[in-house]
């Protein structure tokens, strides 16, 4: 517990070196990176890393995401091969996360005690000069209690984490939006996507000559221990919330006001405090960069309940679309 509430960063060239000091002694630091808020500490000190899962209240059985300055170290942490390359190459520095097998160096509390390891290099160069100056990598998972909407945010941080960490740096609101997209590459001839993210379907297929399998079905993956960690609820307003294909504004103009509807683009002629839009005119990136914090700004207006709709097409709307769904899926 901290009385006092975290302290906020600015990234000048003194409060990155004594960040990366707190990191090295083993502390935990909210960090700021193109797709979401992390809650980061040293990848290869075991007691650092529980202090992570500590602050978020996120059960052990769940894996975190280990955070390069470079592709060039993946070798420390993880045993690559020929596909991880490939995709590291086009993708890397971004929102893309491999599953590969470990290196023994990295402890059993980051990887949930798999033999595999989730690794990614951010594209967020505050974030990136970070884990250069602490001389390792970070693990790190979304700065938010466990189970809540992730933060986009430093202030969103703070809101939820600041009682129980020290420090955050603030590198702005973040790019992307969405937590990043997870291909599991254990098995290069069968690569699969476990969670869909910044870098859509169509590009990583693209670059691997191969069709992505899907996630593995819910419970064979709870079974198998493919992705511990993808519960369908997971990112998750308080508000109850129903998402269907298309909202009609004709439905929202004659609803309870305390109602909230969530419509993809600015709906035309319609107004009210319970109405809300993902971007004036639906661009996928924008919509994507502001679902989690229009997602807190309804959870924090005291609606009964969320009508939203699904994003169409492929690439980023899989994202947002999956975001939603899991929003609206009950425990
Ligand atoms: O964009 C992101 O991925 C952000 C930023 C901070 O990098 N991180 C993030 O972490 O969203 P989060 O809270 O989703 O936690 C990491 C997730 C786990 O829940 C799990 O699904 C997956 O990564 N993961 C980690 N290690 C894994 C492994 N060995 N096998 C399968 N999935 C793994
Ligand atoms: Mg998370």
């Amino acid at each position: 517990m901290n009385r006092r509430g975290a302290r906020v960063y600015r990234g000048t060239p003194r409060n990155l070196a004594s960040l990366a000091r707190l990191l090295r002694a083993g502390e935990v630091v909210g960090v700021p990176t193109e797709t979401v808020y992390g809650l980061a500490a040293d990848a290869f000190a075991a007691r650092a890393c529980r202090k992570i899962f500590r602050a978020k209240g996120r059960p052990l059985s769940d894996p975190l995401i280990v955070h390069l300055a470079s592709a060039r170290d993946l070798d420390t942490v993880a045993q690559p091969n020929a596909a991880a390359r490939r995709l590291a190459a086009a993708f890397w520095p971004g929102p893309l996360t491999l599953v590969l097998p470990k290196q023994p160096a990295v402890p059993g509390e980051v990887t949930a005690g798999l033999p595999s390891v989730a690794v990614r290099v951010p594209a967020h160069a505050l974030f990136r000069r970070l884990i250069r100056l602490a001389g390792r990598p970070l693990a790190a998972p979304s700065a938010n209690p466990f189970g809540y909407v992730s933060p986009t945010t430093a202030e969103h941080v703070r809101q939820g984490l600041g009682r129980r960490i020290g420090h955050i740096l603030d590198g702005g609101a973040s790019r992307v939006g969405l937590e990043s997209t997870i291909v599991d590459l254990r098995d290069p001839n069968h690569p699969r996507l476990l969670r869909p993210g910044g870098v859509g379907r169509r590009e990583l297929e693209k670059v691997l000559r191969q069709k992505l399998a899907g996630p593995a079905p819910r419970a064979a993956r709870r079974s198998a221990q493919v992705a511990p960690g993808q519960l369908s609820r997971h990112y998750s307003p308080r508000t109850p919330t129903v998402v269907r294909a298309q909202l009609r504004p004709a439905d929202a103009a004659c609803s309870s006001p305390r109602e909230a509807w969530l419509f993809l683009r600015r709906p035309a002629k319609l107004r009210g405090p319970h109405i809300f839009w993902l971007d004036e005119r639906g661009d996928l990136e924008a919509a994507a960069r502001r679902l989690f914090a229009v997602l807190r700004r309804i959870d924090a207006g005291g609606f009964r309940k969320i009508h939203a709709e699904f994003a169409p097409g492929g690439g980023l709307a899989e994202a947002i679309n999956d975001r939603l769904r899991r929003a609206a899926s009950a425990l």
